[in-house]
């Protein structure tokens, strides 16, 4: 079955709404998806018909009750886990890394060694730094290569030592777009002992995401990264978090997944990601392969049916800045290398400002951000810490009118 562009935007109910008679164009996904109506249905029902607390007798907590373990159980088939206790929500992916990051923290002595690396977004960067501060860690930086925008596992393993403890990775950047080898990089941490945490919220939105495949030990991910609310979620082996130590109250119980789950959580928010979820097990039942009833074979599905579609939206735009005398991709441009990168693209131009460049497309109704996007050691290697550069992300609504709307009006606002 062909991908339906028509009937995905037919979804969203953003897709038509205009500025100035302007229609939009949504660039910014890396940022932020839009969501399908079925979200917004999701988030709207738990508030009207099932908005208490848990654990009571009547019927709206008990329903309450019924949303969380949906939630728990939809992000199990999205992250191919098999345990739903393994699935911890939270408020966002950073403040999950800051959370379990203080409970790993416990194990770790000083002098003992952490890895992170120079792709990453701050949200699995500082969480670990400041963590070195407090327990006396050392921290050693993986540093990615300027020649093809990707980590070099021989690198990686001149870091390692029997005193690592965690390496943190992202599995896709939010600037450059490269995809991380995470199997090789647990490959050699689990070698010397150390358990890998990865940062998946740019990934999730492009490549189903298996942490059983992956063999890491931690991920998080953020549902509003894919289609859903704002919402992060993480996944830890059941060994580990187990194991740890959580920050909670004392009357809450001791069990999984909860024990993590601290404070009263945004419930109209887990609705909502298990709308998302669903939203991706609808694209694989209507325009995939025949996947039968399970719903993780349905999302594998979904995936597959937008893989073309949201590659060649990549691949239209870095030919198009390919014409640019002034215009520098910063990342993977070879049309042989698509596959290892996810369709955020970046560049920069030698006549204009990425903010001048934001503010051009912004003119016209294009949504794109320019700047650093948090991934503050990316740009720092690339000299462009203060500036940044311009970020289109491609999701799975847009269209390729719309790269080329875009391209005309770079071409146009070119000094
Ligand atoms: C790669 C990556 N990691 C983490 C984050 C932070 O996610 P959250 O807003 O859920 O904390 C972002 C947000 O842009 C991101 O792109």
């Amino acid at each position: 079955m062909p991908f339906d562009i028509a009937a995905v935007r037919a979804r969203f109910p953003s897709m038509t709404i205009t500025d100035n008679d302007m229609p939009r164009v949504y660039f910014d996904n890396p940022a932020g998806t839009q969501v399908p109506q079925s979200v917004v249905d999701a988030v709207s029902d738990c508030l009207i018909r099932t908005n208490a607390n848990l654990g009571g007798y009547f019927s709206t907590t008990r329903l309450a009750v019924e949303v969380v373990d949906a939630a728990h159980e939809a992000m199990s088939d999205f992250l191919n886990a098999g345990d739903p206790g393994e699935i911890v929500f939270g408020q966002n992916a950073t403040s999950l890394n800051f959370s379990i990051s203080r409970s790993l923290g416990r194990e770790f002595k000083p002098g003992d060694e952490i890895i992170v690396s120079r792709m990453d977004h701050e949200a699995n960067v500082s969480p670990w730094l400041m963590l070195a501060e407090d327990r006396g860690l050392t921290v050693r930086w993986w540093d990615w290569e300027l020649e093809t925008f990707e980590f070099d596992l021989a690198r990686l393993e001149t870091l390692l030592s029997p005193r690592t403890r965690l390496i943190a990775v992202t599995h896709a950047s939010n600037v450059i777009g490269s995809i991380t080898d995470i199997p090789g990089v647990v490959q050699r941490a689990h070698a010397v002992g150390a358990l890998v945490y990865v940062d998946a919220v740019q990934t999730a939105p492009h490549i189903p995401l298996d942490v059983q495949a992956l063999g890491c030990d931690f991920l998080v991910c953020s549902a509003y990264k894919f289609y859903g609310p704002h919402q992060g979620i993480l996944w830890g082996k059941r060994e580990h978090l187990e194991r740890l130590v959580a920050y909670r109250v004392r009357p809450a119980g001791d069990e999984l997944p909860h024990k993590f789950e601290t404070g009263t959580l945004s419930r109209e928010c887990m609705a909502g990601t298990t709308a998302a979820v669903d939203h991706f097990a609808w694209l694989g039942r209507t325009m995939g392969e025949p996947a039968g009833p399970s719903r993780r074979k349905a999302i594998e599905a979904g995936y597959c049916a937008i893989k073309g579609h949201e590659d060649a939206l990549a691949r239209r735009l870095l030919d198009g800045l390919a014409g640019f005398a002034d215009a520098q991709v910063l990342g993977i441009a070879d049309a042989a290398r698509l596959s290892r990168r996810v369709p955020t693209v970046s560049f920069i131009s030698a006549s204009r400002s990425p903010d001048a460049i934001a503010q051009a497309l912004a003119a016209r109704n294009i949504f794109v951000w320019s700047g650093n996007n948090y991934a503050v050691e990316a740009y720092r290697k690339l000299g462009r810490e203060t500036e940044g550069g311009v970020r289109v992300g491609f999701a799975q609504y847009n269209t390729p009118a719309e790269v080329d709307r875009l391209l005309d009006v770079l071409r146009e606002s070119t000094p």
